[in-house]
């Protein structure tokens, strides 16, 4: 769909919420300038998104509900923040990092951001499936941070951080277990980063923050939660995605503006490992240090106190001894 497009069908949903006693397809075909085929056609693609819209001969075109799902139509309007250049997306698709990628192969901005409710082929950190059943917040945005590719290391735990900052300001309190698990206080898992990129030589092309949040279920519920638990009420999935873009938009800027210098302070308070016994494993399971979570670095590393001294990681998989 083009942009022009786009802009149209979220005027036609405007226009529907407006009118709440139905509105004719004369009356939007002649305010917004096209045929009355036109705005057949977007009723119909809205209808597939999951509107239900009523259409009665006399009374027009009638909004009955809108689906709980973050739709960049539900999406864009509650958006803060002004870093989202384009939102693109549906009620499913395969992973949203795959789409962003194509995307930014293609020369999409940075801030361009797509969403699904749903994903068939969700991807976790270290190759894991990321199970992503309706009900959850997948997103995926494109980010061209103009730094040397070392400096982008600690990307992952500031997009981390702009997700622990959203739950908490919906009511659902996390902590974050280094690099960008966000886990509730018992150790479940609410949320999940996997960053991907693409470097040209020392420069960075572009990377995809894609983003993971259970919010009404928990795939595994002795080992993950999700927003609903810990916010104790149903918080709408678009809400969600706007305050996670948001919050990573928020977390980004400051981070290119000021590095992570002034983030890492708070990151800690944030810490689920903060003085923990730790094993940190490389991506072949081989393990890299053992000891205790000390703290993180100015450069993101995790420090860990060991046997022969502080170490610090990295890359690497954390498991609690
Ligand atoms: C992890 O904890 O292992 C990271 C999970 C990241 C999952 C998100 S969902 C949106 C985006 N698309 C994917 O396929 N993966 C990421």
């Amino acid at each position: 769909m083009t942009r022009r497009s786009d802009d149209r069908r979220a005027a036609v949903l405007k226009a529907l919420r407006e009118h709440r006693s139905g509105v004719s397809g004369e009356v939007l075909a002649s305010a917004l300038g096209v045929s009355r085929v036109a705005i057949r056609k977007h009723m119909e693609a809205l209808r597939e998104s999951g509107y239900e819209i009523d259409a009665r001969a006399g009374e027009g075109y009638t909004l009955v509900s809108s689906p709980d799902s973050p739709l960049p139509l539900e999406v864009a309007p509650l958006l803060k923040v002004p870093f989202a250049a384009r939102l693109e997306g549906g009620p499913a698709t395969g992973s949203t990092n795959d789409d962003a990628r194509v995307l930014a192969h293609e020369g999409a901005p940075e801030g361009t951001v797509v969403l699904a409710g749903q994903q068939t082929s969700g991807r976790g950190r270290l190759g894991r499936e990321w199970s992503s059943p309706p009900g959850g917040v997948y997103a995926s945005i494109v980010l061209r941070p103009k730094v040397e590719t070392p400096e982008a290391i600690v990307l992952p735990l500031v997009v981390g951080l702009g997700v622990a900052r959203a739950l908490d300001s919906l009511g659902a309190h996390t902590l974050l277990k280094w690099p960008n698990d966000l886990l509730s206080a018992d150790g479940r898992k609410v949320a999940g980063v996997l960053l991907e990129g693409l470097s040209e030589g020392w420069l960075l092309s572009w990377i995809i923050a894609g983003i993971g949040v259970n919010v009404r279920n928990a795939p595994d519920p002795t080992a993950s939660t999700c927003v609903d638990e810990l916010a104790g009420r149903t918080v709408p999935l678009a809400v969600v995605a706007a305050a996670v873009l948001d919050g990573v938009a928020d977390a980004y800027r400051s981070w290119q503006t000021g590095g992570f210098a002034p983030l890492r302070a708070e990151y800690e308070s944030r810490s689920f490992l903060a003085g923990r016994p730790v094993r940190v494993g490389d991506a072949a399971g081989r393990t890299v240090a053992d000891g205790r979570a000390c703290g993180i670095d100015a450069q993101g590393r995790l420090l860990v106190e060991t046997a022969t001294g502080v170490v610090p990681i990295a890359a690497g998989d954390v498991t609690l001894r």
